[in-house]
């Protein structure tokens, strides 16, 4: 039930492909996929072509999460380049309720994605058509960020609601989180709600280029984390 997706933002883009099938061997459950627009956020990343790339390689889900203004133009794209979810911040559609309906239309999962300051009203209105809630415990634009602590009573605040919609009647909603989970902290990430969890330095910084079953190590070890949890 608890899902962890190692972010590619830190594996090493050079030799791209083996790092996706490494990880996935070593037990991570799906791929997080950062896409960055240096417009909506200061950072330029990996677009559709990079998608439709990794996407013979793996079975695993590709989790696409877009830091990119505008966004309907491009889903679409990355619907046809094998995304399975699709993730965007409100701040970046104009019509945030028909960018879902795209996303869906598309053939994918859809998700909204919550930076520190944004506050989790923007969920309100749309929470039938809301497959996954991604909470940023920090600022989007890198890797490799310190987690910031006041997600933990944001994360808290979102399961919630999403537990009184599950109640109700609604659909079943993921939590994830995304920025500076590490094996020391995701057990408290767990306890306050999260049940998926993007790692990126944490995974990918943990091994040297000759060492890739480090990966094994490390996701055992958030795994454990996480059981204890
Ligand atoms: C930040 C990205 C994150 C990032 C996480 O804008 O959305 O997915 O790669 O990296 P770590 O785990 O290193 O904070
Ligand atoms: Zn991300």
């Amino acid at each position: 039930m608890h899902v962890i997706a190692p972010s590619i933002l830190s594996a090493n883009f050079a030799r791209l492909g083996e790092e996706v099938v490494n990880v996935i061997a070593a037990g991570a459950d799906w791929i997080h996929f950062d896409v960055m627009d240096n417009h909506y956020v200061p950072n330029l990343t990996i677009g559709p072509l990079v998608c439709e790339a990794i996407r013979p390689l793996t079975s695993a889900p590709i989790d696409v999460h877009l830091m990119v203004k505008p966004v309907d133009r491009i889903i679409p794209d990355f619907a046809r380049a094998g995304a399975n979810i699709i993730t965007f911040h409100p701040e970046a559609s104009e019509h945030v309720d028909r960018t879902l309906a795209l996303i869906h239309e598309s053939g994918c999962q859809a998700g909204l994605v919550f930076n520190p300051a944004t506050p989790l009203h923007h969920m309100e209105h749309v929470m039938d058509k809301l497959d996954i809630v991604l909470l940023m415990s920090v600022n989007p634009g890198f890797g490799g960020q310190k987690f910031i602590p006041s997600t933990l009573a944001k994360l808290q605040a979102a399961r919630a609601r999403i537990d009184a919609h599950q109640r109700e009647g609604g659909r079943r909603i993921r939590l994830e989180v995304d920025g500076g989970v590490k094996v020391d902290n995701i057990a408290e990430v767990a306890r306050a709600g999260a049940d998926a969890f993007v790692a990126g330095s944490a995974v990918f910084g943990a091994a040297s280029d000759s060492d890739a079953n480090r990966y094994d190590t490390v996701i055992a070890a958030l795994r454990r984390q996480l059981e204890q949890a």
